[in-house]
């Protein structure tokens, strides 16, 4: 996400420089110009104290300058024709000195919404992933989905949410160490919105950005289903497509949400036995449960394993969406690099599945037969 947001300060009372530095520019997502280096700041704040000079020509030339950019004036005059007058000059925002933190806070949450969305609401598409057991490869399916549908999309960005609140291990698979979490989302929940989700995003370099999930249990036990809800409607209004991973076979609240606010579920097993039985009992909750859009991958797929494909379609009385191919060494080869398989080696036959997946979650009537495996005689299974 392309949410910082760039300041530019032209303060001259100290105390006020101090309280802006104190309370905003020094949190994650905010890049000072005059330290970085920046022609074109997002967002400028101008004092408009008794020393500041022509205010109102300074307003004016910077808005003629960077037309696209907000400008903050925080004045001690509270004359309603002065006001009148730095708004007309071009100020997006006029706040009385001394400051009430709240208020600019919010006004700065407004322009990194209109910077994230440049202009337009996007409802894009969320995917929860779900494992009928743990360890069947789940976290492995959800984020390199991600990164197959970013590298679709070129410019446009993708979301991964981290469900998984025990053991939340997406963000080493994307090799990050996340500054921000879904612990910010729980302790801010009050001014949550889809800016405020924008600036807690973490970036990779592979176009995918995350919200990792709490760093401790006990954050992760305070995360509630309603801040799911929150967070999936945000990043649809943010991202194209979002991938959610969920925790195997907990229909808590949390991940009931997830699997409500998706547009599709994929459940995720192997074909043994255990699995098996656990994926037919996961259905049965997601239908008590009225979860619509339900499909079932198989990850792991041997080939030559078509009979007990067979049998296990008979047992969970639909047809497999997906066959993912078992490729042991590339995952653990690319986990223990912490690169995201799909760059570690992208001709892999679990990446090349993987990338044709991606296609065919955003395109139904791609691949009409094929489902990721071809058998022995180079046939679709
Ligand atoms: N198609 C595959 N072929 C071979 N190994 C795989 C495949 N997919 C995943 N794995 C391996 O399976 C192991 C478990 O993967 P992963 O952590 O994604 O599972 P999970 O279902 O998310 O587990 P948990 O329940 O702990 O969250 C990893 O070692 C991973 O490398
Ligand atoms: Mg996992």
């Amino acid at each position: 996400m392309h949410s910082s947001l760039q300041v530019a300060l032209d303060i001259q009372n100290k105390h006020l420089g101090k309280i802006l530095e104190e309370n905003f520019l020094r949190s994650a997502g905010i890049t000072l110009a005059h330290k970085n280096n920046i022609s074109e700041p997002n967002l400028f704040f101008i004092d408009d104290g008794p020393d500041a000079g022509d205010v109102l020509g300074k307003i004016g030339s910077l808005h003629q300058k960077h037309p696209q950019a907000s400008i903050f004036v925080i004045s001690s005059n509270p004359s309603p024709d002065h006001i009148v007058e730095v708004m007309k000059a071009g100020a997006s925002e006029f706040f009385m000195h001394p400051v009430n933190p709240e208020k600019i806070r919010e006004a700065m949450n407004r322009v990194r919404l209109k910077l994230v969305e440049g202009g337009q609401k996007t409802i894009g598409r969320a995917f929860a992933f779900i494992g009928s057991k743990g360890g069947l490869g789940t976290t492995v399916l959800a984020v390199n989905t991600a990164v197959a549908m970013a590298a679709a999309r070129g410019a446009q960005k993708t979301a991964l949410v981290d469900l998984s609140l025990q053991s939340g291990d997406s963000s080493v698979l994307l090799d990050l160490v996340p500054k921000t979490t879904m612990a910010d989302v729980v302790h801010n929940f009050s001014r949550f919105d889809p800016a405020f989700l924008a600036g807690v995003m973490e970036p990779s370099d592979v176009g995918v950005d995350l919200l990792a999930a709490p760093p401790s249990p006990e954050e992760s036990a305070e995360v509630t289903g309603e801040q799911v809800a929150r967070v999936l409607q945000a990043c649809r209004r943010l991202y194209p497509l979002t991938a959610v991973d969920c925790p195997a076979m907990t229909l808590d609240e949390r991940t009931m949400e997830a699997l409500r606010g998706a547009q599709m579920v994929l459940v995720v097993t192997d074909l043994s036995v255990p699995a098996v039985r656990n994926a037919a009992r996961l259905l049965k909750q997601l239908r008590r449960h009225e979860i619509p859009r339900v499909e079932v991958v198989v990850n792991r797929f041997v080939k030559g394993q078509s009979g007990t494909l067979e049998e296990v379609e008979k047992t969970l009385e639909r047809r497999v969406f997906w066959l993912f191919p078992n490729d042991y060494e590339t995952t653990i080869a690319a986990t223990n690099r912490g690169t995201p398989l799909l760059k570690y080696d992208p001709r892999s036959p679990l990446a090349r599945s993987i990338v044709e997946f991606a296609q065919k979650l955003q395109d139904a009537s791609a691949f009409p037969n094929y489902r990721g495996v071809k058998g022995l005689l180079g046939k679709a299974i």
